[in-house]
């Protein structure tokens, strides 16, 4: 009994520091509001209208399995890191021209927080 306890404490301790830790919190509320209508980030899961995001940490654009990119981004031979999400969530289309990804981050704080959320912490 004294165990189940220890371990349902250590467990939820575990859970509430693993957020903190890999992002800050915004980035997954910002995420979900903005971003997961088209883009799941669960490892494995189906592609919506965008392709899956889990893994994004140095993927090369254009790479989600059984995912149908626009010709431009599918050869735009970017890896994804900290840098090239920050300057393609600025402005998708400048980076990218004739992306079918649209949507903006205009505010540098919130691009950084969803970055730092798709990234889990990595660079
Ligand atoms: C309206 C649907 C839609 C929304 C909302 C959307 N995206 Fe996308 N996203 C797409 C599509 C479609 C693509 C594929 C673009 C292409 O093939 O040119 C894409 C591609 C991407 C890629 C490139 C992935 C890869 O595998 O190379 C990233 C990164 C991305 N989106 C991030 C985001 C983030 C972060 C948000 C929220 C701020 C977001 N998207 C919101 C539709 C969307």
């Amino acid at each position: 009994m004294r165990m189940t306890i220890w371990a349902a404490v250590a467990g939820m301790t575990a859970m509430a520091a693993v957020p903190a830790l890999a992002a800050p919190p915004q980035g997954e509320t910002l995420f979900r509001q903005r971003c997961q209508m088209c883009h799941t980030d669960a490892p494995g899961a189906r592609n919506g209208v965008g392709p899956n995001l889990s893994g994004l940490s140095g993927r090369t654009a254009g790479t989600a399995a059984n995912y149908k990119y626009s010709p431009k981004l599918a050869k735009s031979g970017i890896t994804w890191n900290s840098k090239t999400l920050d300057q393609f969530l600025t402005a998708p289309n400048r980076m990218v021209p004739g992306t079918r990804m649209v949507i903006s981050i205009p505010n540098k704080d919130e691009r950084k927080a969803v970055v730092g959320f798709l990234l889990k912490g990595k660079k």
